[in-house]
């Protein structure tokens, strides 16, 4: 494996910013895009149950559909490919075994021999819908898919926004979500910044580390 450099490491993370304005011309490569979206399927989830689905929109007539639901960031039509994180409404037994299922089989275990783990899920996924926190638990996790993209874009210097500036109810309705258990949570667009995004120049506003990060 090819490490990159902690400078190297830290030169993406300053070169990534929130684009507000994308060159809509461009668009995403075949094999960046698919490394791309491994990397989203790679992305790391409570107890691996993946309790999300990506809907990846690069279709331009949805994009104009989804842009007013938007604040009508135009980030939307003129990104290259713009990812709704969707979260389950909850997860299901039979989701559980679903999963359990895969691993047994990708890992060459007995089905038998995860049947403890499956309890513990299972027990886990009907306390959260028993207690009313399943949505927010799938909700949560959908974040650490969204940073994984983003990041991962940035090394293949590739832009993106993030976008929480939606009505997700319209985006629900829009992409029809309810009916299959899903809720849209966040979104990113994904792309290539336009070279007149003042935006790019824009030094990073952070808070100084020691109120930030504390080593005890
Ligand atoms: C969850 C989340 C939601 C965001 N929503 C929007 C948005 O709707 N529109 C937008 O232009 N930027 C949005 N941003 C970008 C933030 O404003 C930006 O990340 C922050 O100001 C830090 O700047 P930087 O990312 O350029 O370093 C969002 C960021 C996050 C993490």
């Amino acid at each position: 494996m090819n490490l990159i450099t902690p400078q190297n490491l830290l030169k993406h993370q300053e070169w990534r910013y929130a684009v507000k304005k994308f060159d809509a011309s461009r668009k995403i490569d075949d094999s960046a895009w698919d490394a791309l979206e491994q990397s989203l399927i790679l992305s790391p989830s409570s107890f691996g149950l993946q309790p999300w689905k990506f809907l990846i929109i690069t279709n331009q007539a949805m994009k104009e559909r989804l842009k007013p639901a938007s604040w009508n960031q135009s980030q939307v039509t003129d990104c290259s490919h713009h990812v709704v994180f969707c979260a389950k409404k909850n997860v299901s037994e039979a989701e559980v075994d679903q999963f359990v299922t895969s691993m047994a089989e990708v890992r060459g275990v007995e089905l038998q021999s995860l049947k403890g783990y499956r309890d513990v899920m299972v027990g886990f996924a009907a306390k959260a819908e028993k207690e009313g926190w399943a949505q927010q638990w799938t909700t949560r996790q959908t974040y650490i898919a969204l940073g994984n993209l983003m990041t991962s874009a940035a090394m293949l210097g590739i832009d993106t926004c993030p976008m929480e500036g939606f009505e997700p109810e319209k985006y629900d309705e829009i992409l029809g979500l309810p009916a299959r258990g899903l809720n849209a949570v966040v979104a990113c667009c994904v792309g290539y910044r336009s070279p007149d995004d003042k935006y790019a120049k824009a030094k990073k506003v952070r808070f100084p580390a020691h109120e930030l990060v504390e080593r005890i």
